[in-house]
């Protein structure tokens, strides 16, 4: 039965509860093995460790797949398949590497739908963010870097670029499998050879992807996947073999990566937390403005390292943004992950859910308002309503750190000048977001706000050529674009 409709004055257009919707499940296969061995040589290698461990869908928290747990043996037999893999990949021609990496790029386009699907059961994100986002950004990446790497020479001009060797390189969960195409795609466009450790929550899409290496034919030993939690990682930093190591992931695990290695010659690029100022003037397009707010802080849950976490709003259209915020987040559909009407789908680990809830929790305990819609949440699985806070103070825990998690941050300004300040009072230096009508206050903000990116009158906008990074606590090196291809390579 249709609910009644309740007195709308404003005319809102209210869909939430007035009509059921027909469940949409995406029905594609995503051919996902009950149990995955290590990825070393080329080859599935069943882990010397002899343990597996269980994934699951936080979307009904039922396992998906056994994955081996590589202990340091393990890790030492995929350096040495990289190493020795090393000295001939190193050698080979630009084109020739090109080829590879346009090869993978292809196939990954031909399973695309198969991937979408199995990185929404895996890692929960919604099916329309993996079909539409994940995945082709991913193959753009190694289409991008395949053409980078006949071309090193225009990279560096006058200088002559080499490889650093083999590089150990740590990955995230909230987006699986473009963070090993981020890793990956340069890496191999510079000659190096790879040992990738994707995050325990998410390891099915990269298992699967060494099926693709394999159908590519790409050399044996050229990259080697790990899989395993943080002793595994430890193992991979450690390593004598690695000449570099590239980490995205959690600030503190960042800091303590750079502790270990302080004193080595090995490189390292970090690319650590956020917490994002997302500044709306009060000539902006009010209405475009609550969409990017919208994405930038519930695309992927929240799960954003560059989320427009911390709104900072002009206080003259402070009331109207918030009211259209509001309604905004009734229209939001969370559930399913697999489901194509999805907005908001799983949080991707129970302890990240318990994260999410403290500092909310902390939040109303601070004095911040919380405003949440009504939501049903399905039973099983890891699930969160939207949330906004308003009238937050850039003391709260919620203004500070990262959430990680769908839950936006309000606070407001007065003047360019304070909105720079407040922007800027935070440890980390990521991105931004600026919504204005005026082109000169565009520039002026992109220069005064400390983030590696800032976007004007969108946000969470990617592209391969484009380089991503921070300042700050946010780390340091980039990815994507010339600077970040530079990130695998030495002047030699
Ligand atoms: P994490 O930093 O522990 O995990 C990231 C990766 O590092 C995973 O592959 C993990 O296995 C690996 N790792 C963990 N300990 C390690 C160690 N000692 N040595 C080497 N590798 C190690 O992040 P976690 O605990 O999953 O999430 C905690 C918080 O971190 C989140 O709530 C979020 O705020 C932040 N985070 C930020 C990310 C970003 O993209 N900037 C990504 C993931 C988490
Ligand atoms: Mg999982």
């Amino acid at each position: 039965m249709p609910a009644k409709r309740p007195n709308n004055p404003a005319r809102e257009l209210l869909f939430g509860d007035l009509w059921e919707y027909d469940p949409a499940p995406e029905t594609a296969p995503a051919h996902i093995a009950p149990r995955y061995d290590l990825f070393i040589n080329g080859q599935f290698t069943a882990p010397k460790s002899k343990k597996w461990f269980d994934s699951i869908s936080p979307g009904n928290e039922q396992k998906v797949s056994e994955i081996a747990l590589a202990n340091e043996a393990d890790v030492n037999a995929a350096f040495a398949a990289a190493t020795a893999a090393f000295s001939k990949w190193s050698k080979t021609s630009g084109a020739e590497r090109g080829k590879y990496l346009y090869r993978i790029a292809r196939l990954l386009q031909d399973r695309a739908r198969e991937f979408a699907v199995a990185e929404t059961i895996d890692g929960g994100k919604p099916i329309r963010e993996s079909r539409d986002f994940d995945v082709p950004v991913a193959a753009a990446h190694f289409f991008y870097h395949a053409g980078w790497a006949d071309k090193l020479a225009y990279a560096a001009p006058g200088r002559t670029l080499a490889p650093l060797g083999v590089v150990g390189q740590i990955i995230p969960w909230n987006f699986p499998l473009l963070m090993l195409a981020w890793k990956i795609a340069p890496a191999l466009a510079c000659g190096n050879t790879v040992i990738l450790k994707p995050a325990e929550t998410t390891s099915v899409t990269a298992m699967k992807f060494c099926s693709i290496l394999q159908d590519a034919g790409l050399p044996p030993g050229v990259v080697n996947i790990v899989t395993g939690a943080g002793d595994t990682g430890t193992n991979i930093i450690h390593h004598p073999a690695a000449a570099k190591i590239a980490f995205t992931g959690s600030t503190a695990i960042g800091k303590f990566i750079q502790r270990t290695l302080a004193g080595t010659d090995k490189r390292l690029t970090l690319e650590l937390g956020g917490k994002a100022a997302n500044i709306v003037f009060e000539d902006a397009p009010i209405d475009q403005a609550v969409e990017g707010i919208v994405n930038g802080i519930f695309f992927n849950q929240g799960h954003v390292c560059c989320a427009g976490s911390r709104l900072l709003v002009q206080e003259s259209v402070a009331d109207e943004v918030l009211r259209k915020l509001k309604m905004r987040l009734r229209h939001l559909r969370v559930g399913d992950p697999l489901d194509k009407n999805t907005d908001i789908g799983a949080i991707n680990s129970r302890k990240q859910l318990e994260k999410i809830q403290e500092l909310v929790k902390s939040g109303v305990q601070e004095g911040a308002e919380i405003h949440q819609p009504a939501c049903k949440l399905p039973k099983r699985g890891f699930y969160f309503a939207p949330t906004l806070f308003s009238n937050v103070s850039l003391s709260h825990r919620i203004a500070r750190e990262e959430i990680f998690g769908p839950v936006l941050s309000i606070l407001t300004f007065r003047t360019p000048e304070e909105a720079v300040e407040k922007a800027n009072n935070t440890p980390y230096g990521l991105s931004a977001g600026v919504w204005t009508d005026k082109g000169s206050r565009i520039l002026k903000m992109s220069t005064e706000l400390k983030a590696g990116v800032v976007w004007a009158n969108t946000y969470n906008k990617f592209d391969p050529a484009s380089p991503f990074g921070g300042y700050k606590e946010s780390g340091f090196g980039r990815e994507g674009g010339k600077q970040g291809l530079l990130d695998y390579a030495q002047i030699v």
